[in-house]
C-alpha cells in the first residue's frame, strides 16, 4: 500500500479501537467477567477489515464517517463473536486467536460462549440506540438491522458454519464450497459494505457494493485457507494446519495451492471491477489488492 493509504488505514483502526473500548469500560458490576471477556477478544487486535470497509463505503457514498464509528463497531462485534465461537472445542477447537489464547482458554468455555452471545446482541442494541438518540433515522436503523441480522443468521454466517461442520471429511463440490464460504465469510463482509452505503445514503449503490463484497469475500476466505497451509503462527496469530486437522473442506484441500491462488487473483480482479462504480475509490483499490498479498 502507499504510505498515505497505510496512514489512512492506521487512523481508521485507531478510531475504531478507541470506540470499541468504550462499550465495555463500565465493569463495576457483579457480572464484570463477561465484560472482561468481551473486551479481551475485541481488543486482541485483528485487521478491523469489516468496520474499515463500512466506513470507507459510507465515505464514498457521501457520509461523514466520524458520526458512525459506533455503527462501524457493530460489525466487528459480530465478527469477534463469530471468532470466539469458531474457536470453541465443539467447533474448530483452536487455542490461539489474534496472537493470544482464545477466549475460552483465557476465561472458560461457558464465559466464552456467553461473551459471544453478548457481543451479538450488543451490536443490535447499538444500532437501535443510535436511532433512539436521533443520530440516524429510524428507517436507516431498520435497514441496518435487517441487513446485519440476515448476514448473521441461518442464511448468513451461522448457516455457513453449519455447512462447514457438515462438510468435514467429505468430498464436496466447488459449488457447495462456494455456498459454504459465501455464507460463513462472505455474508459479514457484504453486510459491512452494504451498511456503509446505507449510512452514506446513496441507496442505488447497494447492488454494486454487494457485488464487490461477494468477490472480495470469496477471495478473502481462499487466502485464509491458503495461509492456514503456508502461513506461520507468528504471522497469523492463530494455529496453522487447523483446517487439515479438522478435515475441513477448503479451496486448498479440493483444488490445491496453485489453483486456489489463481482463483483468489481472479476474484480480486472481479472485485476491483465492481469498485469502478464508486468515485474516489483509491484507498479501497489499494486495500483490496493488498488483501490478496496479505500474510496475516
Ligand atoms: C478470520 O477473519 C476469519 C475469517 C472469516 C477468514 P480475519 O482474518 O478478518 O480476522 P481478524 O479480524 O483479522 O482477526
Ligand atoms: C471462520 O472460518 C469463519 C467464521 C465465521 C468465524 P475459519 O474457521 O477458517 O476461520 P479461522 O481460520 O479460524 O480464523
Ligand atoms: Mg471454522
Ligand atoms: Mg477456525
Ligand atoms: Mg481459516
Amino acid at each position: 500500500m502507499t504510505e498515505q493509504n497505510k496512514l489512512i488505514l492506521k487512523t481508521y483502526c485507531e478510531k475504531i479501537e478507541e470506540q470499541l473500548l468504550d462499550f465495555t469500560k463500565d465493569k463495576n458490576r457483579l457480572q464484570r467477567v463477561i465484560l472482561e471477556a468481551m473486551e479481551y477478544s475485541l481488543m486482541a487486535g485483528g485487521k478491523r477489515l469489516r468496520p474499515v470497509l463500512m466506513l470507507e463505503f459510507c465515505r464514498m457514498c457521501g457520509g461523514d464517517v466520524s458520526k458512525y464509528l459506533d455503527i462501524a463497531c457493530t460489525i466487528e462485534m459480530i465478527h469477534t463473536f463469530s471468532l470466539v465461537h469458531d474457536d470453541l472445542p465443539c467447533m474448530d477447537n483452536d487455542d490461539y486467536r489474534r496472537g493470544i489464547p482464545s477466549c475460552h482458554k483465557a476465561f472458560s468455555e461457558d464465559i466464552a460462549l456467553l461473551a459471544g452471545d453478548a457481543l451479538n446482541t450488543l451490536a443490535f442494541e447499538v444500532i437501535a440506540n443510535a436511532a433512539m438518540q436521533q443520530r440516524i433515522s429510524a428507517d436507516k436503523a431498520v435497514m441496518l438491522i435487517s441487513v446485519l441480522s440476515h448476514a448473521v443468521g441461518t442464511d448468513g454466517m451461522i448457516g455457513g458454519q453449519v455447512i462447514d461442520l457438515e462438510s468435514e471429511g467429505k468430498d464436496i463440490s466447488i459449488d457447495t464450497l462456494d455456498v459454504l464460504q459465501g455464507h460463513k465469510t462472505g455474508a459479514l463482509i457484504e453486510a459491512a459494505c452494504v451498511m456503509g452505503v446505507i449510512l452514506g445514503g446513496d441507496f442505488e449503490k447497494i447492488p454494486f457494493a454487494a457485488d464487490y463484497a461477494s468477490a472480495l469475500g470469496r477471495a478473502f476466505q481462499i487466502v485464509d485457507d491458503i495461509l492456514d497451509v503456508t502461513g506461520s503462527f507468528e504471522e497469523l496469530g492463530k494455529p496453522i494446519g487447523s483446517d487439515n486437522e479438522q478435515n475441513k473442506c477448503t479451496y486448498v484441500s479440493l483444488l490445491g495451492l496453485e489453483e486456489s491462488k489463481a482463483i483468489a487473483e481472479r476474484l480480486t480482479d472481479e472485485a476491483l471491477e465492481h469498485l469502478e462504480n464508486f468515485e474516489d475509490n483509491g484507498f479501497l483499490v489499494d486495500l483490496t489488492k493488498n488483501l490478496l498479498e496479505r500474510r496475516s
